[in-house]
């Protein structure tokens, strides 16, 4: 008989500990990075998330959607080189932990007043690497983009609701000063049987 990962229940239950605990957002959030942190370096679930399948194609894993709480789990498995899109996460904190491999996260600044539709003036203001049992905290509204190394990579998510399919994220392209909205990556159902 198959069971979940203890050690993502284990987690899971941690989570649902903070969201009751704590009622603002951004203290759940900074909580739950910190939670994620020990997730992402747990050698069974680094085993166990080799075997998970690629996200190529605007795809996330869907690990986990809290039905008390709202909060929603997700992981993605970049190929080597994998270039992403400049994007938010609209209202959402989101944390991104590294299990194996190693990403980038570019953060970008707004520079013109956003009073022409569709029009968005971004620059680039840093980058940090997402090394294995890194966690970065992305804010509501920030504009970045997770970047793939030189190998395969993996990330667990922690995100504070799920967007997909009831809020819509900008996009952002760089080259053309350019802004649209569209919805997030696609939730693909995964659980973590043993
Ligand atoms: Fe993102």
């Amino acid at each position: 008989m198959s069971n979940k990962l203890p050690a993502f229940d284990a987690f899971i239950a941690d989570l649902r500990k903070i969201w009751s605990q704590e009622s603002d957002t951004q203290r759940r959030m900074e909580l739950a990075r910190d939670r994620l942190e020990t997730l992402v370096r747990d050698p069974a679930l680094q085993r166990h998330s080799q075997s998970w399948p690629s996200t190529e194609g605007r795809k996330n894993l869907l690990l986990h959607e809290d039905d008390d709480y709202g909060f929603v789990v997700n992981a993605v498995v970049r190929e080597p080189g994998r270039l992403g899109g400049v994007h938010d996460h609209a209202h959402a904190y989101t944390a991104y932990g590294v299990c194996y491999g190693e990403e980038y996260l570019e953060r970008y600044e707004r520079l013109d007043d956003k009073s022409q539709p569709g029009f968005a003036q971004i620059r680039l203001t840093g980058t940090t690497l997402g090394a294995v049992g890194v966690v970065d905290l992305v804010p509501p509204w920030a504009i970045h983009a997770e970047q793939g190394g030189k190998g395969r990579s993996c990330a667990v998510i922690v995100r504070s609701e799920r967007l997909v399919g009831k809020v819509l994220q900008h996009n952002y392209d760089p080259t053309t000063n350019s802004v649209v909205e569209r919805s997030g990556p696609e939730q693909i159902p995964y659980r973590l049987m043993i």
